[in-house]
């Protein structure tokens, strides 16, 4: 394919009319089998960790994002941090105590096997009615983790097999009394202690506004459509920088806070081999989330605390309060492999992204 970045426009408008095209043949069958308004917004996330890091893991979030920890709980089976900002999905960090991993086959990539139990995994939207979910899923051939819903005490729960596309495993949660509450009566409590120090910047960090998963060129468009023929999302416009021979993709729903992100190539490489930081991302790493994004309303402040308090970051920051958005990327975690994203949205900006800093980021990530 011609990857030139000149005379390109009609041939990425002539691929993304096809995806469009896709996508609503998606959306016609997702309502002939009754699957509107049957899920949500995203509800929590599941992050696993090697055992040895769970705990360091926890402790980065909580100095370095505005979560403060909940629970912290052990089964026989998982130990589990439950970690809560008000009004933004949840985020469980958990490690495996015993039982095979679903996920270890996906996790052994060059920059990745050194901790083949780390993954951002699942992605948990609200379901209405999981049993039902399920039985209209199971009928499409979507494949699930377990042999049917799972009751959790305080929760319905499915969860589909990891994509072969994304990695991610997208769950579904219907919540049986308050929403958020995650243990079950045969937990024992965890009396850790985190020690974060000061973290002056941490009521200036808000709410999980999107996450980032990259994926190989070849994978983007049935990615996005699988994701569409799982949850209530669409797709909504994708930013093409030929340069970097990487398209970044969004979905959203209507109302719903959280947006999912699909980065991939443009070209697949006759040698095989990625070119481009995004290519070369999942080549390293394979598919996976790349980075979750916090929104901000004092970005210059809270960009400028968190590198001055020893916060290693991958990019500047990026754009501008007349352009209507700034961003930056932090360093991968190591206990993680996750960047955070730190966003500001400046009055009635209306644009989800804007291409200049979508370039610049994506160029900041080749550091990776
Ligand atoms: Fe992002």
């Amino acid at each position: 394919m011609d990857c030139s970045p000149q005379g390109n426009e009609s041939v990425f408008q002539g691929r993304d009319s096809d995806l469009q095209q896709r996508a609503s043949q998606v959306r016609e069958s997702r309502k002939t089998h009754g699957l509107d308004g049957l899920t949500g917004d995203l509800a929590f996330i599941i992050l696993h960790t090697e055992i040895e890091n769970q705990q360091a893991a926890v402790e980065e979030l909580l100095r370095y994002t505005g979560y403060e920890l909940e629970d912290a709980f052990e089964s026989e089976d998982e130990r589990t941090c439950v970690l809560k900002c008000p009004d933004s999905a949840d985020v469980l960090v958990r490690c495996r105590l015993k039982g095979d991993n679903p996920f270890l086959a996906i996790n052994r990539f060059p920059k990745s096997a050194h901790v083949p139990n780390t993954r951002l995994e699942t992605l948990v939207f609200t379901c209405e009615d999981v049993q039902r979910y399920w039985e209209i899923q199971r009928g499409r051939g979507i494949a699930f983790l377990t042999k049917g819903p799972l009751d959790l005490g305080s929760y319905s729960f499915i969860q589909t097999t990891a994509s072969i596309y994304t990695g991610n495993s997208v769950g579904f949660v219907q919540w049986h009394d308050k929403a958020g509450g995650y243990r079950n009566g045969r937990c024992r409590t965890l009396d850790w202690k985190f020690e974060t120090g000061p973290t002056p910047w941490k009521k200036k960090i808000g709410t999980l506004d999107h996450i980032a998963t990259r994926v190989k060129a070849e994978h983007r468009d049935p990615a996005i459509l699988e994701f569409m023929n799982l949850s209530s999302y669409d797709f909504e416009f994708a930013i093409y920088v030929p340069d970097l021979n990487s398209i970044t993709n969004v979905a959203r729903l209507v109302r719903a806070r959280f947006a999912q992100v699909f980065t991939s190539g443009i070209a697949i490489n006759s040698s095989g081999a990625g070119t481009g930081p995004t290519e070369m991302f999942v080549k390293n790493y394979g598919a996976r989330v790349h980075h979750m994004a916090f929104l901000t309303d004092d970005i210059t402040a809270v960009d400028a605390a968190l590198r001055q308090s020893g916060l290693g970051f991958l990019s500047d920051l990026v754009g501008s309060e007349a352009e209507g958005l700034r961003q930056s990327f932090s360093a991968p975690s190591p206990n993680t492999l996750l960047v955070n994203e730190y966003i500001c949205r400046y009055g009635d900006f209306k644009g989800f992204f804007t291409r200049q800093n979508v370039t610049q980021l994506t160029l900041a990530t080749g550091k990776q």
